[in-house]
């Protein structure tokens, strides 16, 4: 996720710009950068600090231009680390034409070999970088800058936001959009165009969102919106809630990150399945940076994070056994350390972690490499420790995640190490091209599914009014059905401070039946293994429990007081994503009313530096 900004007709664009970067930045902040057009000539500056590379950014600017008109980028890096050369704006190879985009271009490497056959010089890693070689080229042809973006759309496949300016015509801003949200401003000598809302707030007098595959021409006080045949439309009005200021609209009308954070799930796991399977149909992952060859010599996977990265990793277990046939240990990170493992150079040692910066996880890794076994991290964070440590990376495309309990970048997890058992089992020949393009297909019908799952809110906030009261929680569960427990019991202590425990269902009558009680609460994760689950639940209602079953819709007999129902899932190793989201809305919903700050939970912090 990254953060664009376009402004025209503003005396005090440069200012505007940064202004909008700085609302902007909780979409990213390993780099940023500004373009204008200042008599003419294009000019640029650009920083890559990190963590705050808005200010730093702003801390640059040597002689601010006398420009009207400009565009500007806050980064979450995706393709190519945070440098200052893989910021954007990205500039043609004649320095006439910037651009600046948010998403993922999934045939950017086949456009970059013909632009590169054709002659022209790239100077990043990103996926961006064509699209303005593209524009070069249609300028070159005589097109105007509108045409010209139109045209280049045209040619891509991914989903993106774009916003570009030329010095050919100097108060003119296009920009487009497919599946990634852009919305126009107009006032009335000024045009801004931007990647929502809060960074146009008290700046317009009108807001407008282009829908899919349109193109924005905006001018100083006029806004002309284009299909990309060329077909003029009105633009869809967009009502602003007059009481809304910056921070509100930063978390998109919700009361707090974690909830929109959870709201914004679907988004990604689309995105961290973007770019994922090659013009055949095979599946690639382009930052693994490990051969095929050192992958095809794995005999042996060992899985190594906490929390609920951990939780992930026990949802990969399944996908890498059942898929790719390797044998695979998931050991919490702090626990590997100090056991002398048995790894060596044919152990494939997984890192997962969102912030790519966990002690724990860390040192394990280190460890691994110690002993010569080869190193991958799943991880959120691409200038992360890890990342930059490990032999190879997969990184979850969530966007930064500030709410201390996990939910995006869990869910974005699973389905990357899903990609990642897939491509070993593609490589390894345990799965032929057609089995691993159906799971494919699988995998990107989760999106909508977990937006269905969402869309169930209503029902879990009646489940969480009826427990209030309740203090003790058994979250249980088999086979994949397990590690969905843990996550749903981890979710509720953290953010409700609720005694909750997650226990493999079989094993709550060797000790933990004890505890149960009248008042105690049983949330039992019903499938894949349903009739085994039937008997587990009978023990704890036969002791007074009251019972939260999750189950599938297509699932006939699930009993209990209540019932939170998830979307059919037709793999059941992918089933675990749907199942967790009613449990992150019932440790939500009830964290709520007892009225706890669900964004910074007491004792806790999101990124743990320490053993
Ligand atoms: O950044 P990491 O994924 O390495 O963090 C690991 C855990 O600290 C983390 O998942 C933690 O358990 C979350 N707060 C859970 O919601």
């Amino acid at each position: 996720m990254c953060g664009i900004i376009g402004v025209t007709g503003d005396e005090g664009a440069l200012e505007t710009i940064f202004d909008g970067l700085r609302r902007l930045e909780y979409r990213g902040y390993d780099s940023a950068g500004v373009a204008l057009v200042d008599q003419g000539v294009l000019w640029r500056e650009r920083a890559a600090d990190g963590t705050h590379s808005v200010e730093d950014l702003v801390a640059k600017k040597a002689a601010p231009p006398s420009s009207r008109a400009g565009i500007g980028h806050t980064r979450w890096a995706t393709h190519g680390s945070p440098t200052v050369a893989n910021a954007h704006p990205h500039v043609d190879c004649t320095g006439r034409v910037a651009l600046v985009h948010n998403g993922i271009i999934e045939n950017h490497a086949e456009l970059a070999a013909t632009l590169a056959d054709q002659g022209h010089t790239f100077t990043s890693e990103t996926d961006t970088e064509v699209l303005v070689h593209l524009l070069e080229d249609e300028l070159a042809s005589g097109a105007g800058l509108a045409d010209a973006l139109r045209t280049t759309l045209g040619k891509l496949r991914g989903a993106f936001s774009v916003v570009a300016l030329s010095t050919s015509d100097p108060e003119l801003i296009v920009a487009g959009r497919r599946s990634v949200p852009l919305l126009a401003a107009l006032g009335q000598q000024t045009g801004l165009v931007a990647s929502d809302v809060s960074a146009l707030l008290g700046r317009a007098d009108g807001y407008f969102a282009l829908d899919d595959d349109q193109v924005a021409e905006v001018r100083p006080g006029s806004l002309r919106v284009t299909t990309l045949d060329g077909r003029e439309v009105d633009p869809t009005v967009v009502t602003v809630d007059p009481a809304w200021d910056v921070v509100a609209a930063q978390m998109g009308g919700f009361c707090d990150f974690m909830s929109k954070e959870i709201h914004e799930q679907p988004r990604a796991i689309a995105d961290t399945l973007l770019d994922r399977r090659a013009g055949d149909g095979s599946l690639v992952l382009d930052e693994l940076h490990l051969s095929p060859d050192v992958l095809r010599a794995v005999d042996k996977v060992v899985v190594v994070a906490c929390g609920s990265s951990f939780h992930a990793g026990l949802v990969a277990k399944y996908a890498i056994e059942r898929w790719a046939r390797l044998p695979t240990e998931v050991v919490i990170a702090s626990e590997l350390r100090y056991r002398e493992p048995v790894l060596h150079e044919r152990t494939l040692v997984v890192g997962v972690s969102q912030s790519g910066e966990t002690l724990d996880t860390l040192e394990a890794l280190r460890e691994a490499r110690r002993a010569g076994a080869r190193t991958l991290v799943v991880t959120n964070v691409v200038h992360s420790t890890m990342a930059r440590e490990a032999d190879g990376a997969i990184y979850t495309r969530a966007g930064p995640e500030v709410s201390v309990a996990s939910t995006k970048s869990h869910l974005a997890q699973i389905v990357a190490l899903d990609v990642l058992a897939l491509a070993l089992a593609q490589w390894l020949g345990t799965m032929g091209a057609r089995a691993v393009a159906a799971v494919l297909d699988e995998l990107q019908s989760l999106p909508a599914a977990v937006a269905d799952a969402l869309g169930r809110a209503k029902e879990v906030d009646d489940v969480a009014d009826a427990l209030l009261g309740a203090r003790d929680y058994f979250f249980i569960g088999r086979n994949l059905g397990y590690p969905v427990a843990l996550e749903g019991a981890l979710k509720l202590k953290e953010i409700s401070y609720l005694r909750a425990e997650g226990y493999p269902a079989g094993e709550l009558k060797h000790g933990p039946l004890a505890l149960v009680e009248p008042g105690t609460v049983v949330v039992a994760i019903l499938d894949p293994l349903r009739d085994k689950m039937r008997s587990n639940v009978a023990e704890a209602v036969s002791r007074g429990a009251t019972v939260v079953a999750v189950a599938a819709d297509g699932n006939p007999d699930a009993g209990g007081d209540h019932v939170l129902r998830v979307p059919d899932v037709a793999d059941p190793v992918l089933a675990p994503v749907v199942e967790v989201v009613p449990l992150q809305l019932l440790a939500y919903a009830l964290a709520r009313r007892l009225g706890n700050d669900v964004d910074r939970p007491r004792n806790l912090a999101k990124t743990v530096t320490v053993e």
